[in-house]
């Protein structure tokens, strides 16, 4: 019964976790940005037992169909196994045989045993597999120590196909401060880059930031009165609030016709290139990008700045060609791509706009020719925006124009990787009380706030553990309460909104996010940090274990452990091909329950007081692989862990 396990174990861990208390902090900060130091030889470390099993099942298969997908997965229920293919199924329609008999002549002719338990076949013609207790001991003992310098990779070999990959992320309008509505996709952009980083993609992060259009020619007029020093010194311009200089500028635009005017012609003169006005611009737009940054350092997220004016020399020749190739069409006055597939409610085509019919370009014209740039000078292989659901149809467009017009070859990957909003708590829209947007500054801010106050309450508790180090009564400076806070509270923020299936809307729920209990970023730092203090109360130095002292798993809870610790290697690889975090969420939570369960004391077993010396090597090193596990997952997500709490 999985579902009353759980409910013990968290019971167990949350009690260890008040127990544990928050006494020393030691916060390891890695470089930021992407993971170095490749690991991975031929033949070391984890490799993924679910690609070796379909290789395995590959091979049988092909002996009655050469074209036929194994289909292995992991299995939905433990109690049938660890993995299952349904390859018979389809198999036996075409060969118009009994799906069981064909089930049973490829578990004949399969060779696991030095994997799993014989297969079985199970229900219309499901085969099953177990993996055996020593294949996963001596799968997790092959585990290479921890690198005394550089970045863990558990083992894990990087991609022998390593691809060059464009993630577009964030992105915000310049005009503007980041406000809550660029969270998810800085977010979920930045977990999608690392973990393609990791698996050894080529991956360049960009920064497609709205810094062209009318709004600026505003925005320059308005620099203009309030700062005239900016033509001088335009690299000392500063402008405290983004936000509310916009709003006084957009205020003064409506109101005096003069300024609207000032304004009119600063457009014009942007677009011809005058060296002054385009000095403001410039100017405005660095201030803005160093907002951005101060965000995004914050959240340790790298990019690339390159902004939409980036193409502008690039959209004429673009067009020029497609109207040249009769790929563009005028109708009515403006130049479209007419595209299969696509009609208006009332059936009409609807074609892609790439020229106004005041000559003007528009969203569509500066994607191309962004794609224009990264097909070819770039040279990316995958390219993936990471742009909320509302712009399906524009990205859906585009694709297919990309295509039709012979942009983008059919051997480069395009894809959205849409994600829902995020809503406030009660399932309205976010915006503060008077109807505006909320600056993701303060959102940050408030995580940050709630995460003091749940750290502040859990470091009241003096309790100790027999798994936890051993105390010391030293309070916790300020200094470093703030800076648990900040981990925990960017942590939970992240956890949340990557923990959610993309699409769908979720509501922003600070008590949820931080909440010591359940599937949360919290919930996972203190697994880490407990599991960190019992490696070093029990004073053994890992990297010195190597494969003379084995790995044993005779305990159910135990070999559970084991199982979910070597499906690492799987779930990244999945993660980094479907661009689905809750995957990786999910196996995290997994993973910190089931150590829950074999260190639960009634549940699990003995690890210092194991009753053999060589039995208690081997939890503590089922202790270390759980936590080097759950530091790599985390920090695929952004997220980084704190070594003592
Ligand atoms: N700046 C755009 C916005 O705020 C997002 C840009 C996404 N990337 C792209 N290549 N269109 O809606």
């Amino acid at each position: 019964m999985p579902g009353k396990d759980a409910a013990i174990s968290h019971r167990g861990m949350r009690t260890a976790v008040l127990n544990v208390g928050i006494r020393t902090v030691l916060l390891r900060r890695g470089p930021s940005g992407g993971i170095d130091g490749v690991f991975g030889a031929e033949g070391c470390g984890v490799r993924s037992i679910l690609k070796e099993l379909t290789a395995r099942v590959g091979e049988a298969v092909a002996r009655l169909d050469p074209q036929a997908d194994p289909l292995v997965r992991p299995a939905a229920d433990e109690s049938h196994g660890d993995y299952q293919s349904n390859c018979a199924m389809s198999l036996a329609k075409k060969l118009g045989q009994p799906p069981r008999s064909v089930a049973e002549r490829i578990a004949a002719a399969l060779e696991v045993s030095d994997l799993c338990e014989p297969p079985e076949v199970a229900g219309p013609g499901f085969i099953n597999f177990r993996l055996k207790a020593d294949a996963m001991a001596h799968r997790l003992a092959e585990v290479p120590p921890a690198p005394a310098a550089g970045e863990d990779r558990v083992g894990i070999a990087p991609s022998d196909a390593p691809e060059k990959v464009v993630v577009d992320l964030s992105s915000p309008n310049l005009a503007k401060e980041m406000h809550v509505g660029h969270l998810r996709s800085t977010v979920i952009g930045d977990c999608a880059a690392r973990i393609l980083e990791f698996l050894g993609h080529d991956v360049i992060r960009e920064n497609h930031v709205g810094d062209w259009g009318t709004q600026f020619g505003m925005l320059v007029a308005y620099l203009r009165r309030t700062h005239p020093d900016v033509l001088n010194r335009p690299d000392a311009l500063q402008i405290a609030d983004l936000e509310a200089f916009y709003v006084q500028a957009k205020a003064l635009f409506d109101a005096d016709a003069t300024f609207k005017r000032e304004s009119q012609e600063a457009v014009v003169a942007l677009q011809q290139g005058d060296t002054a006005t385009r000095r403001i611009w410039e100017a405005f737009c660095n201030e803005s990008l160093r907002h951005c940054h101060r965000i995004l350092d914050r959240l340790n997220v790298r990019v690339v700045d390159r902004g939409e004016s980036y193409y502008n020399d690039l959209m004429p020749q673009v067009i020029d060609a497609l109207e040249r190739d009769g790929h563009a069409v005028e109708s009515q006055g403006a130049l479209c791509v007419f595209l299969e597939g696509f009609k208006t409610k009332e059936g009409e085509p609807l074609p892609l706009l790439v020229r106004k019919s005041d000559g003007g370009f528009n969203y569509a014209t500066s994607d191309l020719a962004t794609l224009v740039h990264r097909i070819r000078t770039l040279k990316a292989r995958r390219i993936i925006y990471v742009v909320g659901v509302t712009q399906k149809l524009h990205f859906e467009m585009l694709f297919a124009a990309a295509r039709k017009c012979g942009i983008a070859p059919p051997e480069v990957r395009l894809e959205h990787l849409a994600f829902g909003s995020m809503l406030s708590r009660s399932g309205a829209p976010f915006k503060t009380r008077e109807g505006g947007t909320i600056k993701l500054k303060n959102l940050l801010d408030e995580a940050v706030a709630a995460a003091r106050a749940v750290v502040e309450s859990a470091s009241g508790d003096e309790d100790g553990d027999e798994g936890a180090a051993p105390m010391s009564k030293r309070a916790l400076s300020r200094e470093q309460v703030e800076e648990i806070a900040e981990t925990v509270g960017l942590a939970a923020l992240k956890y949340y909104d990557l923990s959610h299936n993309l699409i769908k809307d979720y509501r922003f729920d600070i008590e949820a996010m931080t909440s010591l209990e359940g599937n949360t970023a919290p919930y996972l730092l203190y697994a880490y940090a407990r599991i960190r203090a019992i490696g070093r109360r029990a004073g053994v130095d890992f990297a010195t274990l190597s494969g003379s002292s084995p790995i044993l798993l005779a305990h159910p809870t135990e070999q559970a452990l084991a199982r979910r610790i070597l499906r690492l290697p799987e779930v990244i690889e999945q993660t980094g091909a479907e661009l689905k975090p809750n995957l990786l969420t999910d196996y995290l939570y997994d993973l910190s329950k089931a150590f829950s369960r074999f260190y639960d004391r009634r549940l699990g077993v003995r690890v210092y007081d194991a009753p053999t010396g060589e039995l208690r090597v081997s939890r503590l090193r089922l202790c270390d692989l759980t936590a080097r596990s759950l530091k790599l997952g985390l920090s695929l997500l952004g997220i980084r862990t704190l070594e003592q709490m």
